[in-house]
């Protein structure tokens, strides 16, 4: 399996609770490499972008006030089956319901402040990566476990 990127982002509320280095650290635990890392403040236009396949739900207004409402951290993360690892690790969407040993399910209980977002799909991962990321950002760099984590023999 090639090694597959993901957008990340740890939402306004891990940086609020201060708990956004503890969830990278999950993360560079499992053997995910960080090709690009980010703090931005997302605008109103790139929030609604960002969450454009939600734009008629009824929770997309106040998705898109609480993603601009504080700082957040924004990260390219790069392993085998990345996308998948990082939504099992995230856990389910509410809070109240995630599984124990997930982010979600460890660090919260609410049902819109989830913590953290994972693209859902290679083509989401694809797309996200290029709304937050410019070229140059992203970077290719070998890591001395790669090849330890990677084998699937
Ligand atoms: P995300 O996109 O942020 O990774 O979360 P997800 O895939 O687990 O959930 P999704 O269905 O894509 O929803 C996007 C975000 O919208 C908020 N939400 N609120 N109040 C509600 O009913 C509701 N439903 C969704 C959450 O912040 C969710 O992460
Ligand atoms: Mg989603």
């Amino acid at each position: 399996m090639a090694a597959e990127r993901t957008l990340i982002i740890f939402k306004p509320d891990s940086l609020q609770r201060r708990i956004a280095g503890r969830i990278l650290t999950r993360f560079e635990d499992k053997g995910l490499k960080i090709a690009g890392m980010k703090l931005m403040q997302i605008s109103e236009e790139l929030a609604h972008e960002h969450y454009a396949p939600h734009k008629e739900r009824p929770f997309f207004k106040p998705l898109v006030s609480f993603m601009t409402s504080a700082p957040v951290v924004v990260l390219c993360l790069e392993g085998s089956r990345a996308i998948e690892v990082c939504r099992k690790m995230m856990g389910a969407t509410f809070g109240f319901a995630a599984e124990p040993g997930t982010i979600r399910g460890d660090f919260g209980i609410s049902n819109q402040f989830n913590l953290i977002h994972g693209s859902d799909s290679a083509e989401s991962a694809e797309r996200e990566i290029g709304l937050f990321f410019n070229e140059g950002e992203i970077l290719e760099y070998a890591v001395t476990d790669e090849a330890w984590l990677a084998d699937e023999s």
